[in-house]
């Protein structure tokens, strides 16, 4: 029993909420440098506020972040000290492709990836390398449209077969599309669309939807052309929908709201647009256009395995009179009473990871990876930057019992777990610092202010231990 020997602890960053240098090594504007801090944020994510260039009355904290782009070698010496057997990451499209649509890359940009995976290597940290974390040159959408159109499967077909070809040898695990359901909930952050006021917004996702699944059947296909060692995953924002009341109206309810986001699953995994959605296309009058092959492409080139962001679950109710809404990761939620909730209005919820796990297993049959999870809470340093964090000591214990259990006690087969934001690091759908989720403290502020000085926080030590027996010592 156990989780096995090769199973990877580590942690996980994305490009944009790390690195910073965007204007750095000949690097291209890309979405999420600019989304700004404040209350524009929401609108800019959700296409509603257009925000293609910086202007003077945000701040956008991307722009630094914890500038990782000149500190990754002692923050990769931070991961190694606590055992970290992998390490997942992004590259940002545009330090490769500044435009998105250049024939060759940039060198540099190259080099700086390559520097990195080298390092990690010299460590024995197996990378595990997201495609696209929210990221879309903004090129793209200023000549293109962005992911409404088709011409973008392309563009990122030339950048995958570059990065593949680069990096073959040094990086086995890959991710295409960070949450890929996140095009739904908050377009312009997933997909890099912003909307025009008379247009049909559900038809202008659901067709982005479709670019974006041929993009990542067509990278799976180039990954495993390249290297057949290579081994692909799709990643969704999981995290199932609990039924307020047991009235089966609440339950079906249930069902069609976990459909939402099995269905890029099912076509990313089981190869096929699923009748449940084909249905739904018909009755709300949606048209996805195809091109010939386009099926026959999703059917062969399925992915590897399933990798998922779980921080919480969720709750829908049809009797609107019970609708208490709480935050959770952009997806609305009714409040659950039974469970407790982080300072962000997130509520926990460590056997709903088991029993996503179990779900995501019955229904796939393929290999599963927790590629993030954690909690966002405000830490209080002392002088010398240690924060007794035992709140995200406890959060993750009770994470970490609970997918064992999944493993040990049901049988699902799980590859590893990367909490999220193993480092501090910017917050996806704040912008905020305070919203920290590391075992290393950075000292940043929302305001940009602090020397971006890194210290080890309880949790550090607490995690190495676990490491290190194999999540047998939880203490
Ligand atoms: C996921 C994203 O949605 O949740 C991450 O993949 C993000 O990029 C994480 O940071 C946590 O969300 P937040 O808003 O607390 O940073």
């Amino acid at each position: 029993m156990g989780l096995g020997p090769n199973f990877l602890w580590g942690g996980a960053t994305a490009a944009n909420q790390s690195e910073g240098g965007y204007n750095l090594g000949n690097r291209g504007l890309a979405t999420v440098d600019l989304l700004p801090m404040g209350n524009d944020r929401a609108g800019v994510m959700a296409g509603k506020i257009k925000m293609l260039e910086f202007d003077d009355q945000h701040f956008y904290p991307a722009q630094v972040a914890i500038d990782m782009y000149h500190q990754y070698i002692d923050d990769i010496k931070l991961f190694a000290e606590m055992g970290f057997k992998t390490y997942r990451m992004s590259i940002s499209w545009t330090r490769i492709f500044p435009n998105g649509d250049e024939e060759k890359p940039n060198e540099e940009g190259l080099t700086f990836y390559e520097n990195i995976f080298r390092e990690l290597r010299k460590h024995n940290i197996e990378p595990l390398v997201t495609l696209a974390h929210f990221d879309v040159p903004v090129t793209l959408i200023k000549k293109y449209g962005s992911w409404r159109n088709r011409k973008m499967v392309g563009f990122f077909e030339n950048y995958c077969r570059t990065v593949f070809n680069h990096f073959r040898g040094l990086v086995k695990y890959w991710l295409t599309f960070n949450e890929v359901n996140m095009i739904l909930h908050a377009p312009f952050l997933g997909a890099g669309l912003c909307f025009e006021p008379d247009e049909n917004e559900e038809q202008v996702k659901y067709q982005a939807m479709h670019h974006q699944l041929m993009a990542s059947a067509v990278a799976t296909k180039i990954a495993h052309e390249v290297d057949p060692e290579n081994r692909i995953g799709c990643m969704l924002a999981g995290g199932n929908n609990y039924p307020y009341s047991c009235r089966p109206e609440d339950y079906a309810r249930a069902v069609e709201k976990d459909r939402e986001n099995y269905l890029f699953i099912d076509i990313q995994a089981r190869g096929a647009y699923p009748n449940y959605a084909l249905k739904k296309f018909e009755r709300e009058n949606i048209h996805i256009v195809m091109q010939e092959g386009d099926q026959e492409l999703l059917k062969h080139h399925t992915v590897d395995f399933i990798s998922f962001s779980y921080y919480s679950s969720r709750v829908v109710a049809t009797d609107p009179s019970v609708a208490h809404e709480t935050a959770g990761n952009i997806f609305k939620s009714i409040k659950n009473p039974y469970l407790k909730s982080s300072e962000w209005g997130w509520q926990i919820d460590p056997l709903g990871l088991r029993s996503a796990l179990n779900i995501l297993y019955d229904r796939y049959q393929k290999p599963l990876f927790i590629v993030e999870n954690g909690l966002g809470a405000v830490d209080t340093p002392d002088e010398n930057g240690y924060v007794e964090d035992d709140y995200r000591i406890e959060y993750l214990r009770e994470h970490i019992k609970a997918f064992k259990a999944a493993v040990e006690e049901d049988g699902v087969e799980l590859m590893g777990y990367t909490t999220w934001g193993c480092i501090d690091l910017v917050s996806a759908t704040k912008g905020e610092m305070s919203k920290r989720y590391g075992f290393i403290y950075v000292d940043r502020d929302d305001e940009g202010n602090g020397t971006l000085k890194r210290s080890k926080k309880k949790s550090f030590y607490w995690y190495q231990k676990v490491i290190q027996s194999n999540g047998e010592d939880l203490e």
